[in-house]
């Protein structure tokens, strides 16, 4: 079999961390309960790890991936009038394929945003709709964290947006796709930048650094995650062998594997932008705090970086002043990437400037 040559394509182009892959193994012996019924073991030492970190008064749901995290999150604290606020580059907004439109039936209203944040102030104007039969009423602020153009959310931005989702009766949602990388860059654990600031549904995931599958809907509100079994098996995200989802999370979310897979990305990343910084024909383009890397670069040089290193075009023409035509493009860094595929990254870049 051929295996795809190795680059920065996305996190989720990597294979399952080998500590994750014995647990797999480890968790195949026996018969269990299905869909983590019966007091299933495995699934209650999974929920226990997750109080653990994020505080007692949760509520945990393992679903398939990580759209389905969002759509069945977010669908479960909103009505199809309702509208979800959030920044155009989110991956609810752009990459879902209209899923929650379809399966929750919102309108999401979109902020532009160039570092792919969002603060109170830009969700204010959509607010005049209060009230107004005509409009949908908005009811969740939906963050990314990390966001999709690789900048993370203090906890004092957290804050202020869930304050001001909740002084106006609307819930504060996080798209924690990338949430391990988002601690190590924040150098936190995650209950201070969720629990602690009001997150009120929170997807969080795992598949990007270092899982099989799997993802997780956790509620901070017991209220709000009342009846969601429902949700998520007419949602189709009700996995029969659950104990496969959930031994992964409690490996994961023990002796730091979390933590370590993911200051490897982003300690990647921090190495690529320094060495990416020093050549004069490229240019970093986004401030690079956890593990994505974003850069304007000659449009001649993606084909040909693209025939050994795969990675994404981001913008096909940038918004920037140049001689030259110039593309945007994205540089993720997994739990996988070496100093050696960075090493070999940049020499090609500086053999093919030259
Ligand atoms: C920010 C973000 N959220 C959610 C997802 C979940 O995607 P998937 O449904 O492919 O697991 C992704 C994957 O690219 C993502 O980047």
């Amino acid at each position: 079999m051929e295996i795809v040559k190795k680059g920065f394509a996305s996190d989720n182009w990597s294979g399952v961390c080998p500590e994750i892959m014995q647990t797999l193994s480890d968790i195949n012996t026996g018969h269990v309960f299905a869909y983590g019924e019966g007091d299933e073991e495995v699934s209650q030492a999974a929920y226990k790890k997750f109080r653990n970190h994020f505080g007692r008064n949760i509520k945990t749901y393992f679903v398939y991936n990580g759209t389905a995290a969002n759509v069945l999150g977010v669908g479960h604290i909103i009505k199809s009038y309702e509208a979800i606020v959030t920044a155009h580059t989110a991956h609810i907004n752009e990459d879902e394929c209209g899923a929650p439109e379809k399966f929750i039936g919102s309108k999401i209203l979109e902020i532009n945003s160039t570092n792919g944040k969002i603060v109170p102030d830009d969700v204010e104007p959509f607010l005049n709709s209060i009230g107004f039969q005509h409009h949908n009423q908005p009811k969740i602020i939906s963050i990314s964290q990390v966001t999709e153009m690789g900048t993370v959310y203090t906890p004092q931005e957290i804050l202020a947006l869930a304050n001001y989702a909740h002084s106006n009766n609307m819930y504060l949602h996080m798209d924690g796709a990338r949430i391990s990388n988002a601690a190590v860059a924040l150098g936190m654990d995650f209950k201070s930048f969720t629990t602690d600031v009001g997150v009120d549904v929170l997807s969080f995931g795992g598949t990007k650094n270092g899982l099989m599958f799997g993802e997780v809907v956790v509620f901070f509100n017991k209220q709000l995650a009342l009846d969601f079994e429902y949700r998520r098996k007419q949602g189709m995200q009700l996995h029969s062998k659950m104990r496969f989802i959930a031994a992964q999370f409690t490996r994961y979310l023990s002796d730091d594997l979390w933590k370590m897979n993911a200051s490897v990305a982003n300690d990647m990343a921090m190495k690529l932008c320094a060495e990416i910084d020093k050549i004069s024909v490229l240019k970093v383009s986004q401030k690079v705090e956890a593990n994505g890397v974003f850069v304007l670069m000659p449009a001649e040089l993606v084909p040909k970086l693209q025939e050994k290193y795969f990675f994404h075009v981001w913008k096909e023409s940038p918004d920037i002043e140049s001689d030259i035509p110039m593309k945007e493009v994205r540089l993720m860094c997994s739990w996988d990437t070496t100093e050696d595929d960075i090493d070999g990254f940049v020499d090609l870049i500086k053999k093919l400037v030259d």
